[in-house]
């Protein structure tokens, strides 16, 4: 083989393995966003309690925050690919039951098995991206997971509405077993991590798959720097290490995952809607303003993809928290001052949708990937499955506890208040991340690791002192 063929062949193969790596992100996003125009028609067929109406949502959630857990500690035992080909079977198998679903008993259990894969995926798509990607594009890559999260959640709404004429709630549901098969058949043939098979002593099978899609010589780099940080995690005891170098590591994946959800976005993501119908609009403008936020959140999520490399990630998570306090507070001094409005001409109509719109700009340009992105990076290799599924397991805690009182809040308290408490949330986050967030663009995972083991015995003054 000449090297321009080899070349091409190394560009052919890495772009199939982050196209397949970040598949399972289009299921994540499909089956959490397709729920909110099914259950329409789901309640007239089953006529549902409120109770069991809020169990087919919420099951979900429910699911994916075991699913996260239990695909943590999995993904360090049996390979991240195994747990992608674990989750593709179980995705096919949930969306098939719940198509079928001949009562809201089986319905809930089926989104519950959904829920499992939507976690598992959660967790092990950004790790396998993360793991597989060269330093300089890995934020760039790791991102293609948000994109495909979107990319999900957009076709879902665009399903909703076309199936919504005829109230066609099983082929909603059903249609999420194509792109479960398509990531099957298609990670069966995708390699495993290099970072994870050197983790298990298989150094020969690594550098095989990073001669796919990497010269000899960077393989040969890549190699040392694993087995380096390698070395370092096996002169401390495990358990001395998640005892203090870890720690901070942890704090900084579990805060940032919970923030992601505490800010508020999937009262966007889930009730958009619902919010829009509150203030004016009709059913149908509702569902179009629904596809539209659907599609300013894809674009934006590109753009994140081109700036997550360039202007690093603790710029890009201040700069959006400011971004969504912001719509958050016009949005909830509004509902104090103006008149509630008849059609979506009234001011207040307005002033909720372009809110509406600025809030999912920031989220979608910043915390929406880059969340996603920093967990594998703050973690180190030899404990990362389990630490990850500790943070994505707060995610989805978070996740439904957001989701679950959003409807109360808005009855108890009203849409002003309830809107200023996410924007007070955001700052919260904006001092987190300000605080107790470092830089990881362009330094490799065993880069970051080193240096956190070096900072932190350096504060704890067990270390030789080095600091970066
Ligand atoms: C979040 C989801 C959210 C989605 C919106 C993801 O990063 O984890 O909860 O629904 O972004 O695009």
């Amino acid at each position: 083989m000449d090297n321009t063929s080899s070349a091409e062949s190394r560009g052919r193969t890495r772009k199939l393995v982050y196209f397949f790596g970040a598949l399972g992100g289009m299921l994540f996003g499909y089956d959490t966003g397709v729920i909110s125009g099914a259950i329409l028609f789901i309640n007239n067929d089953f006529s549902l309690t409120p109770f069991l109406k809020g169990l087919v949502v919420a099951s979900i959630l429910i699911g994916a925050a075991l699913g996260a857990a239990v695909a943590g500690p999995l993904s360090d035992r049996l390979g991240r690919r195994n747990l992608i080909l674990i989750a593709a079977v179980t995705f096919t198998v949930g969306a098939i039951g719940a198509a079928l679903s001949p009562s809201a008993g089986v319905l809930i259990f089926f989104r519950f098995v959904i829920g499992l894969a939507v976690g598992a995926a959660a967790l092990t798509v950004p790790l396998y991206l993360s793991e597989v990607a060269p330093t300089e594009i890995r934020g760039a890559i790791s991102s293609l997971n948000q994109l495909m999260i979107t990319v999900g959640i957009l076709v879902a709404y665009i399903v909703d509405a076309i199936l919504a004429s005829s109230g066609a709630w099983r082929w909603m549901l059903g249609l999420a077993a194509i792109p479960a098969i398509v990531l099957l058949v298609g990670m069966y043939f995708m390699p495993e991590t290099p970072r994870w098979l050197m983790s298990r002593n298989r150094e020969d099978e690594a550098r095989d798959v990073l001669l796919r899609s990497r010269t000899e010589e960077e393989t040969e780099e890549e190699i040392q720097d694993i087995k380096e940080v390698e070395r370092e995690e096996e002169e401390g005891a495990l358990k001395e290490l998640a005892a203090s170098w870890v720690r901070p590591a942890l704090v900084v994946a579990i805060g940032l995952a919970a923030f992601q959800q505490f800010v508020g976005v999937n009262t966007i993501i889930y009730y958009a809607p619902t919010t829009f119908t509150k203030v004016g609009f009709t059913a149908v403008q509702a569902i179009y303003g629904e596809a539209l936020i659907g599609v300013i959140n894809v674009v934006m999520t590109l753009v994140a993809i081109w700036l997550i490399d360039r202007l690093g990630r603790k710029p890009l998570l201040l700069i959006g928290v400011v971004g969504m306090v912001l719509s958050l507070a016009v949005l909830g001094f509004s509902h104090f001052f103006l008149p509630q409005p008849s059609d979506l001409t009234d001011p207040e109509a307005i002033i909720t949708f372009v809110c509406t719109a600025t809030y999912i700009i920031s989220f979608a340009a910043t915390w929406g990937p880059v969340v996603w992105v920093m967990l594998p990076e703050v973690l180190p290799l030899r404990i990362r499955g389990t630490a990850m599924g500790a943070a994505v397991f707060a995610n989805w805690v978070s996740n439904f506890i957001v989701s679950q009182t959003f409807p109360m809040l808005l009855s108890a308290w009203g849409p002003g208040i309830t809107f200023l408490a996410y924007a007070g949330m955001g700052m919260l986050a904006f001092l987190f991340v300000y605080t107790l967030v470092t830089e990881t663009k362009g330094r490799s995972l065993e880069q970051i690791e080193t240096d956190l083991r070096k900072k932190t015995s350096f504060s704890t003054g067990k270390g030789e002192g080095a600091v970066q």
